[in-house]
């Protein structure tokens, strides 16, 4: 098992490109299965996630294949879903990764029949889909969940809904968006989620050939068409990518531009840490939007509280990263989970390297600035592992996080991205360390 070795206490300094959405991503790949013409993403993320949706959209009868770009970061697929006569999400599949589950509205739009596995909890929390079923029986799909398998069914085309989700789901949001894409009649969805990543699946759709009114508001309103057709689609940039490597500088200080990112999907996390006390620029770049983030080393940073809410409130996925930036913060930050019920697995592991802090259920508080020093950590989830490293790159000495295959799920190529910007951090195969 590969593991992280570094060695802490350097500033970054250089550039950083951001690499695809993962999140945005794997919507696009499960839009495959409304059509028979082929789709061409570009843009993807070269991560594990991608890898293991190609493989989902294999096992339902979708030839596909990923082309990596020269720099090895990216990734571009090209799918074409001849369809299958008995669609099947297996557990093996599934139970890595649970937006398997987006395969479900595609499949009952298109085919009229799917079976997929229940995803099941993970570490971060529970994760029902019962938002996802809900909407779906209500368009008149059968389901029926038997073996640890939900068996659906509809009889001639879904129908159009007038529905308002019970609470923000970012799946469930891109789940019915796809099915009412071929869904017979105009649906309204009603406090759907407004995560950009629903507005670049919004946008493939379109290209498809879908009729969506009201892409980037919390009131969707889609008018299903018989048949989609292929089209070349480009993903957008990673905003949590993006965050992570500005949490990375101002945590352990430095001067980094950010390449190809996009700055109005990250506004919350830019306000936050330039009232912490980082200089942050934004300007246009050659390939898209730059992002400069300055701190630094001596420059003292602010405590600040923060609590995650859905889109455009503070991302959960960039809880974990500012929690390590916080530990450097002078004074006390109060950060309030308010996404997922489990997510604070990482606050352990950053204690053992010197953070000063305590939880107690959805709350974390931070006393800063704590004098870090490395030593080994076990990474528990994707975001748990991205603040570990940041928590690493600021510890004096040698910080070895190990379980790093939840990083490699979500992050392109995060240690050479890193390498370029003068860390001192390497992979090393299980057994060498
Ligand atoms: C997406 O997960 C992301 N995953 C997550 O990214 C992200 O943390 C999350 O949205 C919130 O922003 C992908 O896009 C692939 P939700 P999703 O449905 O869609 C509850 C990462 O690190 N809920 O918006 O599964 C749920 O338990 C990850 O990249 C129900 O109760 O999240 C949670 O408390 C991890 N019933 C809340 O809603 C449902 O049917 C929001 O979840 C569905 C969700």
């Amino acid at each position: 098992m590969d593991r992280l070795v570094i060695q802490g206490g350097h500033p970054l300094r250089g550039r950083i490109r951001v690499s695809g959405a993962k999140n945005a991503a794997l919507p696009c790949l499960a839009a495959a299965l409304l059509t028979e013409e082929p789709l061409v993403l570009s843009n993807l993320p070269a991560v594990a996630d991608i890898r293991t949706m190609v493989k989902v959209l294999q096992a339902l009868g979708t030839e596909a294949s990923l082309e990596p770009h020269p720099d090895g970061f990216e990734l571009t697929a090209r799918l074409a879903c001849a369809g299958s006569d008995d669609p099947k999400a297996p557990y093996d599949l599934v139970k890595t990764m649970r937006a398997s589950i987006l395969v479900l509205g595609p499949l009952l739009a298109r085919f009229g029949r799917a079976t997929v596995s229940l995803p099941g909890g993970c570490a971060i929390g529970a994760r029902p889909v019962n938002l996802h079923l809900e909407a779906l029986e209500r368009m008149g799909a059968l389901l029926e969940i038997s073996h640890g398998y939900i068996h659906a069914s509809v009889k001639g085309r879904l129908k159009a809904i007038d529905h308002t989700f019970e609470k923000v789901s970012v799946g469930a949001t891109e789940n019915i968006l796809m099915a009412a894409a071929l869904a017979e009649g105009t649906t309204v969805l009603r406090n759907a989620a407004l995560e950009p990543e629903i507005g670049d699946l919004a946008q493939l759709l379109v290209e498809m050939g879908a009729s969506i009114e009201g892409i980037g508001t919390g009131t969707l309103t889609i008018t299903g068409v018989p048949q989609l057709h292929g089209c070349e689609h480009a993903v957008i940039a990673d905003r949590i990518e993006a965050g992570t490597y500005l949490c990375a500088v101002a945590a352990a200080c430095g001067d980094v531009v950010l390449d190809r990112c996009e700055p109005e999907h990250l506004r919350s996390l830019l306000d936050l840490l330039e009232r912490s006390g980082c200089v942050i620029t934004e300007r246009d770049g050659q390939d898209g939007r730059q992002l400069r983030i300055q701190r630094e080393e001596g420059q003292k940073l602010r405590s600040k509280d923060v609590t995650t809410l859905p889109f455009p409130g503070f991302p959960t996925d960039l809880q974990a990263q500012v929690m390590a930036v916080m530990t450097q913060a002078c004074g006390i930050s109060v950060i309030n989970e308010g996404i997922f019920e489990n997510r604070f697995q990482h606050a352990m592991e950053l204690e053992r390297l010197g953070a000063n802090l305590r939880t107690d259920g959805h709350t974390a508080i931070i006393a800063g600035p704590a004098a870090l020093t490395g030593c080994t950590v076990m990474a528990t989830d994707l975001r748990a592992s991205a603040a570990l490293v940041i928590a690493g790159l600021v510890a004096k000495g040698e910080t070895i996080v190990d379980r790093i295959y939840h990083l490699d799920r979500g992050y392109s190529g995060l240690e050479k991205k890193l390498q370029g910007a003068g860390a001192r951090i390497e992979r090393v195969g299980g057994g060498k360390v």
